[in-house]
């Protein structure tokens, strides 16, 4: 069993362990002795031996799924190519579409209405710098997605643009525009579990062997 070391990557440190994991992941070890001494006694602190665990694995996921299919998460990653509104998830107003970088379509771009932060008061709009849908090459579609799906989908580096499993752990953790969905403007309900269970999950899905529940 390849053995992983996933550290759980915090806000603006220590990204750089993140090219370590690959390295290891790819079974590169020697990789390790580039690691300084003190950091090598953080890694290895850190450091989990991976276990194969199918049931424990899809377990994670199904706990992550809820987060996933929230709509704070959903209303950006639609099946269709218009952004999803609200908790019930309806199709964005103002015939809002992704367009073909994710931020509109014409001039009706994401950034006309969602400024760099939320607007006050209920129904305004909410507000990131990066505020946009998935381009359409790689539109991470969640809505409608079993558990079974969406984990196949995560695992599919030809349906993520590119991503691997360690990048996508490493957005969850990190990415802003995830992080907002934890603050999420007036009248909006914040995802089911804790940002940082939500991250713990993906990482025990990842590190027991990404098992793909059953359909
Ligand atoms: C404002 C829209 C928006 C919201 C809200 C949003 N996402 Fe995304 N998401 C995106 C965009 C855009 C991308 C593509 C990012 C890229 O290519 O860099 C993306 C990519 C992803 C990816 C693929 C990983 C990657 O590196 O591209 C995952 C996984 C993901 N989002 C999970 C989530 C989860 C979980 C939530 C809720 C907690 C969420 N997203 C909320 C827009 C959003
Ligand atoms: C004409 C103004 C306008 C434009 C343009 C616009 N939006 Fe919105 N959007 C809004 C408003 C207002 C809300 C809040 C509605 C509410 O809460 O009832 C909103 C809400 C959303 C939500 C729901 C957020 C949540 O957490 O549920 C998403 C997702 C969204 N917009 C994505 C987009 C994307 C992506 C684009 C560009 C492709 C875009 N919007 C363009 C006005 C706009």
């Amino acid at each position: 069993m390849s053995r992983l070391i996933l550290k759980k990557c915090s806000i603006g440190r220590s990204r750089w362990h993140w090219p370590i994991a690959g390295l290891v992941l790819l079974g590169a070890r020697p990789a390790l002795a580039l690691v300084s001494f003190e950091d090598k006694a953080a890694v290895k602190k850190t450091a989990v031996k991976a276990q194969d665990d199918p049931d424990g694995s899809r377990r994670a996921f199904l706990a992550a799924y809820k987060v996933f299919m929230h709509p704070r998460c959903m209303n950006c990653h639609p099946s269709g190519d218009a952004p999803l509104q609200g908790e019930d998830s309806h199709v964005h107003g103002q015939n809002v579409k992704r367009g073909k970088d994710g931020t509109g379509k014409y001039a009706l771009k994401c950034s006309n209405c969602h400024q760099d932060k939320h607007v006050a008061g209920e129904n305004m709009p909410p507000g990131n710098p990066n505020w946009r849908l998935p381009s359409p090459e790689a539109p991470l579609i969640f809505q409608g997605r079993s558990p079974a799906a969406l984990a196949s989908q995560l695992k599919d580096p030809g349906r993520t643009g590119g991503k691997t499993l360690e990048q996508i752990l490493h957005h969850v953790a990190e990415d802003k525009l995830v992080l907002g969905c934890w603050e999420p403007g007036e009248g909006r309900a914040k995802p089911p579990l804790s940002h940082g269970d939500f991250v713990r999950e993906v990482q025990a899905w990842i590190e027991k062997g990404a098992h793909v529940p059953p359909p």
